[in-house]
């Protein structure tokens, strides 16, 4: 088993990140933190608890941070409703939403760990970053960072940035220059792995976790006709089963002021640090298996 951290922004594609993390005996799920993005902080907290509850487990849940380091904060509430995880009902709402204490629980579980372990971040890097400046000592009990964010091509909030990197750059370029190795899973491969229509039906047919599934996807469908990217879900799958991806290594910098604010910037020639590499970038995926292998992770859940 793989012992690993999500830090997330539930978020339709996190809220399936973290059910196929928590379903498959293949993770050690031991802590998840919540950061602004998707939808304000104590939003994705609440839908974090909310799902550790519909699948039975005793996972704890952390708070972090409400804003990003310097930029100001923008949700995403246009893509993925007003709560965050619309569609379902989870029942009654969680009382007690945890506040502020993310970066105390991830320098705890990570310096606990016997083992060095793997960070999973799906929404911006600012608990990351935070943490870094902080707690500096834990980079050496950290195996890897598979991140999703950032791209190589074309960004999906402006021509230049992907969504995460956007929101926080200041910590997306913390997190770059960490030294910790980083697997980047952006856009480059995630805009290529859409579950087609045929998955998305597969899945309303299986069980109660398939149906939770289908119907806060179905918030997605809009302007999404080719089929729904799974952004966060592909960091798993890349742990799982990273023979779906092609990857290359690269140097990543990120931008942090101007009109490509939050572009990551891959040093492709090499030129500019002189080959050094910081990152494996994946650039690619295999769609097809990608769909059977997530119709596979939903089967095996239980809700
Ligand atoms: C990323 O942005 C968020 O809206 C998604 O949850 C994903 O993490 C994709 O750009
Ligand atoms: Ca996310």
């Amino acid at each position: 088993t793989t012992k690993i951290i999500l830090d997330s922004d539930p978020g339709i594609d996190d809220a399936a990140a973290i059910s196929v993390a928590l379903n498959n005996p293949e993770f050690d799920v031991q802590l998840i933190s919540t950061v602004a993005g998707n939808v304000m902080v104590d939003k994705t907290t609440k839908n974090a608890l909310k799902l550790v509850r519909f699948f039975n487990k005793d996972v704890l849940v952390a708070g972090g941070a409400e804003q990003p380091l310097i930029k100001p904060f923008e949700d995403a509430a246009r893509v993925h409703g007003e709560s965050g995880m619309p569609g379902y009902d989870f029942g009654p709402e969680p009382t007690d939403i945890p506040r502020n204490n993310a970066v105390e629980e991830l320098y705890r579980v990570i310096m606990a760990a016997k083992e060095p372990i793997t960070l999973v971040p799906t929404g911006s890097y600012t608990n990351i970053a935070l943490l870094f400046k902080q707690h500096p000592e834990v980079k050496a009990n950290i195996k890897e960072i598979v991140a999703m964010g950032g791209a190589i091509g074309m960004g999906n909030m402006t021509s230049a940035a992907e969504f995460n990197v956007f929101t926080d750059p200041h910590a997306a370029e913390i997190m770059y220059q960490s030294g910790v190795p980083i697997v980047m899973v952006g856009l480059d491969a995630t805009m290529k792995a859409l579950l087609t229509q045929e998955t998305l039906a597969k899945i309303a047919t299986l069980g109660k976790s398939g149906e939770m599934l289908a119907a806060i996807f179905r918030h997605y469908y809009e302007g999404h006709e080719d089929g729904i990217p799974m952004h966060d879900v592909n960091t798993l799958a890349y742990l799982l089963h990273p023979e779906f991806y092609r990857t290359e290594d690269y140097w990543i910098d990120v931008q942090t002021d101007g009109p490509a604010i939050g572009e990551t910037v891959a040093d492709i020639r090499g030129a500019y640090h002189d080959g050094k590499t910081n990152a494996k970038v994946c650039v690619d995926i295999d769609a097809d298996a990608f769909n059977q292998w997530f119709i596979d992770e939903v089967a095996q859940m239980k809700a």
